[in-house]
């Protein structure tokens, strides 16, 4: 049922954005959106208003991001992996991209 927590000092590279950003080993994607910095994760599909990770819960969906090419993804429930790419997600997403 519990598993053992990762060594503090572990540290993990991904990109957001683009950009490269060492956390936490166990860290979600969207600690690491904030911990980059990043001005946003997603852009609301009807008004284009930037929003950042809020309740980090699963609850508030305000951190729907692009995770490694998978669009519509809750980045706080999402753990990191070594060199995952968080992208922000802009506007509504693409069910089936042609
Ligand atoms: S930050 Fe609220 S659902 Fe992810």
């Amino acid at each position: 049922m519990f598993a053992p927590r990762p060594e503090r000092s572990a540290t993990v590279e991904v990109f957001v954005d683009g950009a490269a950003v060492r956390v936490p080993a166990g860290a979600s994607a969207a600690a690491a959106v904030l911990l980059a910095g990043a001005p946003l994760i997603r852009e609301t599909p009807i008004s284009g208003a930037p929003r950042l990770p809020y309740c980090m819960i699963g609850v508030c969906f305000d951190c729907l991001a692009e995770i490694d090419g998978i669009a519509n993804r809750q980045a706080c429930m999402v753990p990191v992996t070594a060199g995952m790419r968080v992208a922000p997600q802009r506007g509504a997403r693409v069910a089936f991209p042609a």
